[in-house]
């Protein structure tokens, strides 16, 4: 049994009554044994003093590309089509066993240091096993998947694949990785869009995420060129294709979903599809800004993701929680995306769209212990706690004030030195 202590921190719980308190937390292997004003526990195989630092729920990043860390730079001023067409494509094809691995790793390192501790991640379509291994090397807890891409001239021929190749591929990736470490590691079928996916591909991905009870992870109504791709050639709109085919419940994870009708917006609550909101990448992308106040004001399951790094040029959650609420202050006002709002879909949000609502993304005793430690004394201000916690990390917080991130009970990040990546990188 391995226990850790943390001693007189602010605890930020995104519990149901989003309690916040300066308290006792023991961790008891990888779950939140409990929480407290001065526990009565004197011994720990580690001891945190948490005095002046503020403890919160690791953050749920459900939209991320590894694979694509090392691309970052490239086709900055580009629009989607294009930039997948003449930069994306064609690196993702000269991808190898080792630069796929060390992408993954580069990627893996900045999201822990930033505090992110659950991805829901699409790698490319060869080479997937190894973006795995380092995802299991690292500590990081993920949902990931090989790209499935079995239509479209467009793309470089080493990414074109056969639709059983793809099918049996993923299968065999799902049959290794599903539930590695204690179900760190869960399998996430990762159709690409509907531009580059069958029909019989996504009827098979339906019956397949059925069976075996996993996600299906893609992008929908990003676009407008990807968007009139998709009506040309199936005589509908993204969302209401993917639920003619079955594919609209609760296990479907959609990033982006600007450019929704009616129509999609009712099939998205309906259904509980989830949305992973991408406000960086929808901004350098030039994609749109996503109706997100409707969205979570209709109840709908939107949850945040940074895309790959180029999309954006880093990985951080804070830089998305910010632009999630920024962005939509101009044309809704100032409390339209409130901080607490955003902090909600980064972290408890999260967790949810990955179906992990009872195990992860908050602080409560019996969850697993994926944790972030923040410095948020970086701040000049009257010094005290008056100052809005959540707040203070929507709008000003950055990677520099991560100081310890934990995963499944495990240091993986400590005063900014990585425990596992170390030697990696
Ligand atoms: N749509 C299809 N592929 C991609 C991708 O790699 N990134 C983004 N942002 N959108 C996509
Ligand atoms: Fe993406």
């Amino acid at each position: 049994m391995t226990t850790i202590l943390i001693k007189n921190i602010q605890i930020i719980t995104m519990n149901r009554k989003e309690e916040i308190f300066i308290g006792d937390l023991l961790i008891e292997n990888n779950k939140i044994k409990q929480i407290g004003t001065n526990l009565n526990v004197n011994t720990a195989d580690k001891i945190i003093d948490g005095t002046n630092r503020t403890i919160i729920p690791g953050f749920v990043q459900t939209h991320i590309h590894l694979c694509q860390t090392l691309f970052r730079g490239k086709g900055d001023d580009l629009e989607l089509m294009d930039w997948l067409r003449n930069r994306i494509w064609p690196l993702e094809a000269a991808h190898d066993e080792e630069s796929i691995y060390y992408s993954a790793m580069l990627g893996i390192g900045e999201l822990i240091e930033s505090g992110t501790t659950t991805i829901v991640d699409m790698e490319t379509v060869h080479h997937t096993e190894h973006a795995f291994r380092a995802i299991a090397e690292s500590g990081i807890r993920a949902l990931s998947g090989k790209v499935m891409m079995d239509k479209g001239d467009e793309v470089p021929l080493p990414l074109q694949e056969k639709t059983t190749e793809s099918i049996s591929k993923s299968v065999e990736l799902l049959e290794k990785w599903n539930g590695f470490d204690n179900g760190r590691i869960q399998y996430a079928f990762s159709p690409r869009f509907v531009v580059s996916c069958t029909e019989e591909l996504l009827k098979e991905v339906k019956s397949l995420s059925d069976h075996y009870h996993v996600k299906v992870h893609t992008h929908a109504s990003e676009n407008q060129g990807e968007i009139q791709i998709v009506q040309k050639e199936t005589g509908m709109r993204n969302v209401v294709y993917l639920d003619h085919l079955g594919l609209a419940n609760d296990r479907l994870i959609l990033a982006h979903c600007i450019w929704l009708d009616e129509e999609e917006k009712r099939i998205i609550k309906e259904k509980g599809v989830h949305v992973s909101h991408c406000p960086g990448s929808n901004l350098k992308l030039a994609s749109g800004i996503a109706d997100t106040p409707y969205l979570v004001c209709n109840h709908a399951s939107v949850s945040l993701g940074a895309d790959g790094a180029p999309c954006n040029n880093n990985l951080d959650m804070f830089n998305e929680m910010r632009l999630a609420a920024l962005i939509q202050k101009p044309i809704h006002g100032p409390t339209a995306m409130d901080a607490k709002t955003v902090f909600r879909m980064a972290t408890i949000g999260g967790a949810r769209a990955v179906g992990m609502e009872k195990e992860i993304g908050s602080i409560e005793v019996g969850k697993r212990a994926d944790l972030a430690i923040l410095n948020l004394h970086n701040f000049h201000t009257y010094p005290s706690y008056d100052v809005d916690p959540i707040s203070r990390i929507v709008y000003s917080a950055t990677r520099a004030d991560v100081e310890t991130t934990i995963i499944d009970g495990k240091i993986v990040m400590e005063n900014k030195m990585m425990k596992t990546l170390d030697k990696e990188i």
